[in-house]
């Protein structure tokens, strides 16, 4: 038995209730005020208790890149920043394009992960491009399919991996990138345009990941607007706070990359209008010695699941930008709805997945209490509210710093 005592928990749009959560058996058995239990005692006062938060887009590097990231440490940084639910990328080496692939990365899952992992196959052979991966045998194992780190430019592919997802109830997630205009703003938005016909052809559910510029959202924003439901995209907490303007060495590099002032504003707008639905953080870790490398050597890639929450919280929460509710929203709810992954809850019944965010003390980023091999942030050394302190899963604490 475990007891979270004077927490907080978000009640209708914008409000907090102080309740105690008492779990037995992984399960959220009562929520009141003042439970009082001879057992362990998690003292939440100031902090904002929360369900588990769900991200849908990180690389966690194995099997292939151990040296970047592992399952374990991935994993672990995710609980430290207040996640129990991830989707890991499949740019691996085997890549998960068939069965026999694809069980490397869930054995390791199986035996290593200390929140839920589901990892994603891809939609081509090798995320190569050029013939389809083996989708009809790794739909029972995956709950969507992508060739994340690489733009699908073979059309035809792309829409026959489509018809196949939507026939297994996989959604088709998107690197949306144009081979010829590559990181200029172009070679999103041209991708995206050409590929929101093919979801609306197919009515597969389509996902845009991390989406950076006006255009693109004006793309997705019209096909709601339309009606089509099937087509949701993402947001990173990094092209929503920083611009190409403010790069200062290689942990300032992603793809898509950072953007004009013009573009991480059309950003904002589309997370305060509802045209994006989720965050995600594109977590992509690498080493030292790679991102040390002159600018335009270095790989893309920052890390970013343990800074997620609190610059999500600061810039947009408790500045009244959005609601606490729209909060759990985008960082919980509808990244389950849109991705089949079941429902999480903070009620009497549910399993005990649960993060405690500290909203009451600014803490700073440091490079020494990073959990991800990775050190590749462009964060170090910034202040937040709503860093995570304390992460269940399960019923079993996994990350506690409280
Ligand atoms: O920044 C990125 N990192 N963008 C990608 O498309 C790939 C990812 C990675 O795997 O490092
Ligand atoms: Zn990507
Ligand atoms: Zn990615």
């Amino acid at each position: 038995m475990l007891v979270i005592k004077n927490g907080s928990i978000v009640k209708g749009e914008n409000d907090l209730e102080q309740l105690d959560i008492l779990i037995d058996n992984g399960v959220i058995i009562k929520m009141e005020k003042n439970i009082n239990c001879d057992c362990e005692i998690i003292d939440a006062k100031g902090c904002l208790v929360m369900p588990g938060a769900v991200d849908v887009h990180v690389h966690f590097r194995e099997p292939g890149f151990e040296k970047k990231e592992t399952i374990e440490t991935g994993t672990k940084s995710s609980a430290k920043g207040g996640f129990t639910a991830v989707m890991p990328m499949p740019n691996l080496n085997p890549c998960p394009d068939s069965y026999e692939h694809l069980i490397k990365e869930t054995d390791i899952i199986e035996k290593t992960a200390v929140i839920d992992c589901y990892p994603y196959g891809t939609v081509s052979v090798g995320e190569g491009d050029k013939e389809m991966a083996d989708i009809e045998a790794i739909a029972p194992y995956v709950k969507a399919i992508t060739d994340d780190g690489r733009g699908v430019n073979n059309l035809a592919l792309l829409e026959k991996a489509c018809r196949l997802a939507k026939k297994y109830n996989l959604v088709v997630a998107s690197h949306a990138e144009d081979n010829f205009y590559k990181f200029a703003p172009e070679g999103e938005f041209v991708a995206v345009r050409r590929e929101i016909e093919i979801a609306k052809k197919t009515g597969v559910k389509y996902h845009f990941c991390h989406m950076s510029t006006k255009e693109s959202f004006d793309a997705i924003r019209q096909a709601k607007k339309e009606g089509y439901t099937n087509i949701t995209c993402e947001i990173t907490p990094h092209h929503l706070v920083l611009s190409e303007d403010m790069i200062k060495d290689g942990n300032w590099k992603m793809n898509p990359p950072l953007r004009s002032k013009a573009n991480m504003e059309a950003t904002v707008e589309a997370l305060l209008d509802g045209t994006a639905d989720i965050i995600a953080c594109d977590h992509a870790p690498h080493t030292e010695e790679e991102k040390s490398r002159e600018y335009d050597r270095c790989p893309n890639g920052i890390i970013g699941i343990e800074t997620a929450l609190p610059i999500i919280y600061t810039h947009f929460v408790k500045t009244g930008k959005i609601s606490l509710r729209k909060f759990l929203e985008m960082t919980v709810y509808k990244p389950n709805q849109i991705f089949n992954l079941g429902n999480r809850d903070l009620a009497v019944g549910e399993i005990a997945d649960i993060a405690i965010l500290d909203i009451t003390n600014k803490h700073t980023y440091t490079k020494d209490e990073i959990l991800s091999k990775g050190k590749n942030s462009p964060f170090i050394g910034m202040s937040y509210y709503g860093f995570n302190r304390c992460t269940i899963k399960n019923g079993n604490i996994v990350y506690r710093n409280i």
